[in-house]
């Protein structure tokens, strides 16, 4: 006979693998694909071929509330709720090859959810700041057109420094709440979750910190 806890430990845990949506179909194919490619800085990387469009606020499929200055990506829903490993909560890096510009985001919501959308596992639409961080001086055309005038690429990372620092919510990889304590998959180390914004965000986030203030 299992002690209570552990029969509602139990009990929990099917009901959080009850919980996938299974209407689409998963992205990911088993509970281990969380694990680090081999040179453990995170998942290998996707190449959008859809249009790279910047999604209207509001609260999301991963019942995240975001607005145009949120750092939010919206993935296919086999990436999020209908994954093995729920996406949601989890962060993203994108890099677009036609400027250089590198930008991270916090999975917030699913996109593509209407019938024969081309939107594929591959591909992402953003909140309005990381768009425009990413089309960096082409930011007014892409405004104007509503997406970005090329290809992006983007992998999940371990919740970045800047992330821990600014408050966001995030899990893991595998799906389990990121404490935000340790390195980032850029290497930096994370001390915890404040709320800063700015120049306090930088100055927390600098490679030069090696231990988190007492
Ligand atoms: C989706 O594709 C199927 C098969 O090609 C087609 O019959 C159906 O009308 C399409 N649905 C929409 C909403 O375009
Ligand atoms: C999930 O990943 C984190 C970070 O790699 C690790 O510390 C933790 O033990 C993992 N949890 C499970 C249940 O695998
Ligand atoms: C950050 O701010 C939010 C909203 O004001 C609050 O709920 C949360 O507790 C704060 N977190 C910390 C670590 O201060």
């Amino acid at each position: 006979m299992l002690p209570n806890f552990l029969l509602h430990a139990l009990l929990l845990a099917t009901a959080a693998l009850a919980a996938r949506d299974p209407s689409y179909p998963a992205c990911d194919t088993n509970a281990n694909d969380h694990k680090m490619t081999k040179t453990g800085t995170g998942y290998s990387w996707y190449t959008t071929d859809d249009p790279v469009e910047y999604v209207a606020p509001g609260t999301g499929s991963c019942a995240y509330t975001y607005t145009d200055q949120s750092l939010v990506a919206c993935l296919n829903p086999g990436q999020v709720n209908s994954a093995i490993v729920n996406g949601c909560h989890k962060w993203i890096e994108l890099t677009n090859p036609a400027n250089g510009i590198v930008a991270q985001a916090m999975v917030g919501d699913a996109c593509g959810a209407v019938p024969n959308s081309t939107f594929g596992c591959n591909d992402v639409y953003l909140s309005k700041e990381v768009f425009v961080e990413l089309a960096g001086d082409d930011s007014s055309t892409a405004l104007q057109k509503g997406r970005l005038s090329g290809d992006l690429q983007w992998r999940f990372i371990i919740e970045p420094c800047k992330g821990c620092a600014m408050g966001y919510p995030g899990i893991f990889l595998n799906g389990t709440t990121d404490p935000c304590t340790g390195h980032d998959s850029h290497g930096l180390l994370r001390c915890g979750r404040s709320n800063l914004s700015g120049q306090d965000v930088n100055k927390v986030c600098n490679a030069n910190v090696q231990t988190c203030p007492k």
